[in-house]
């Protein structure tokens, strides 16, 4: 049988994990894909701390460049992380002509073009199913399963951390630093929290789908992040009182010349089938012109369910290297010369349902003083909602409003601002409604 020899760069949490499939499925992998997978080598700056895996023969050092470098190894693994030595490592790599297989999808969503290049150069494979989603296999559904489609649009839960936090605040009334720090104890949360909670981490993944959905460059800058530190239990109460659920979403939609690309907290109601996936689980729902809905559910993050997307693309790259056919796959799903410059809408041009909500203070004619400014912007109001009067004097008043465009909303909100109506900043959380709703 053929060795296919691999090497990992990054002995953290999803390395180890790679590393403990490889070698306790090293039966059922050789008997599904017809080649023995041999872990030659890993590198990393910590190669003293017992992750418990049995290397058996495996070396485990410090220097990247041993991997890098070495003739023998077919296929690099990069699980390291960051935007600053991975990118070199990965590069280096590629120039060496290995095939790579990353979970990194801020590398991806900021170098992917630039990685796609130096693949293409060099004639090899690179592969990143565990990117997006952990464990659910959406790259090889947008790449592969779905190829007859035009893809109308993919609404997805894809960070595990603020799904997790918002799910514990909507059901135990937790505040966010207690449901944060509950997220970092089980190991959701990236190194740096930020990536999490603020939306980027969503941003870099939706970032990576919309290219493989709509064969356009990966373009992580002109997408709209909005994160979830603002999300209160005063909200998710009211929004439950409506029939809604706060989830932050990554929404991608073609448009005939542009798509839509953002992430933000959304309101969504019980018939959206995101509204159901709850603690640190992810799910996409990808509305396709054949299809129609496809949905996929599964573990976002964790040590097995990522290293199982991994050892996906590297069954792949064995299969090709076997079969003699590298790179049959398209990296993006389209071939680079086929990939399109596809601009992001602007978020001023968005037409949506928004949900406000103001702190206002209890007098007479403040209702009349908003919706008359909402009313002068275009913003047709669907339901007001006054709760009892506070101590200090100030109410929460809520609106739904009809669709409006965002440019009028912000325009309004400036308005209300300046009155002495409001105190503080308003909620602002935008609603999306399905077809049947
Ligand atoms: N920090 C990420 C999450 C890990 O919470 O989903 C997986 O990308």
């Amino acid at each position: 049988m053929k060795i296919i020899h691999i090497g990992i760069l990054g002995y953290g949490v999803v390395g180890a994990g790679v590393a403990k499939l490889l070698k306790t499925k090293k039966q059922l992998l050789e008997s599904r894909i017809g080649t023995v997978l041999n872990l030659k080598t890993i590198a990393d700056i910590d190669t003293k701390t017992d992750r418990g895996v049995d290397l058996g023969t495996t070396r485990l050092v410090l220097d990247a460049n041993e991997i890098i470098n070495d003739p023998g190894i077919d296929i690099i693994i990069e699980t390291i992380g960051g935007k600053t030595i991975a990118r070199q490592f990965i590069l280096n790599a590629l120039e060496n002509k290995k095939h790579v297989v990353t979970a990194n999808k801020a590398l991806l969503a900021s170098f992917g073009n630039d990685l796609v290049k130096a693949a293409r150069k060099n004639q090899v494979d690179l592969a990143f199913e565990a990117s997006c989603g952990g464990c659910m296999p959406i790259i090889k559904a947008l790449r592969e399963s779905l190829v007859a489609n035009d893809i109308k649009s993919m609404s997805a839960i894809l960070n595990g951390t603020c799904n997790y936090i918002l799910t514990k605040i909507s059901r135990e009334g937790s505040n966010f630093e207690d449901a944060l720090r509950s997220a970092q104890e089980l190991g959701y949360a990236e190194a740096e929290p930020s990536l999490d909670i603020d939306g980027f981490d969503t941003a870099h993944k939706l970032a990576i789908l919309n290219s493989l959905a709509h064969g356009m460059e990966i373009n992580l800058k002109d997408i709209h992040v909005e994160g979830i530190r603002n999300i209160t239990p005063v909200d998710i109460e009211f929004a439950r009182s409506f029939g809604y659920t706060i989830k932050l979403l990554a929404i991608g939609k073609i448009h005939e010349n542009y798509v839509e690309a953002r992430v933000h907290p959304t309101m969504i109601s019980g018939s959206n089938p995101l509204s159901y996936v709850d603690s640190s689980m992810n799910a996409i729902v990808i509305d396709a012109d054949a299809t129609g809905q496809t949905m996929l559910y599964g573990h976002g993050a964790g040590m097995m369910p990522t290293a199982s997307a991994v050892l996906s693309d590297i069954a792949d790259i064995a299969r090709n290297i076997i079969s003699g056919s590298k790179r049959r796959l398209p990296i993006l799903g389209y071939p680079e010369d086929n990939i399109k410059p596809l601009p992001i809408l602007s978020m001023e041009e968005l037409y949506t349902k928004y949900y406000l909500r103001f702190e206002a203070q209890d007098h007479p004619g403040v209702l009349s003083k908003i919706s008359g400014i909402l009313g002068e912007n275009n913003i047709s109001i669907k339901s007001v909602h006054q709760k009892g009067r506070k101590s200090n004097g100030k109410v929460p008043i809520v609106m739904i409003t009809h669709i409006a465009k965002e440019e009028w909303v912000q325009k309004a909100l400036k308005q209300i601002l300046k009155t002495d109506s409001v105190v503080g900043d308003p909620v602002v959380i935008r609603i999306e409604e399905t077809d049947q709703e």
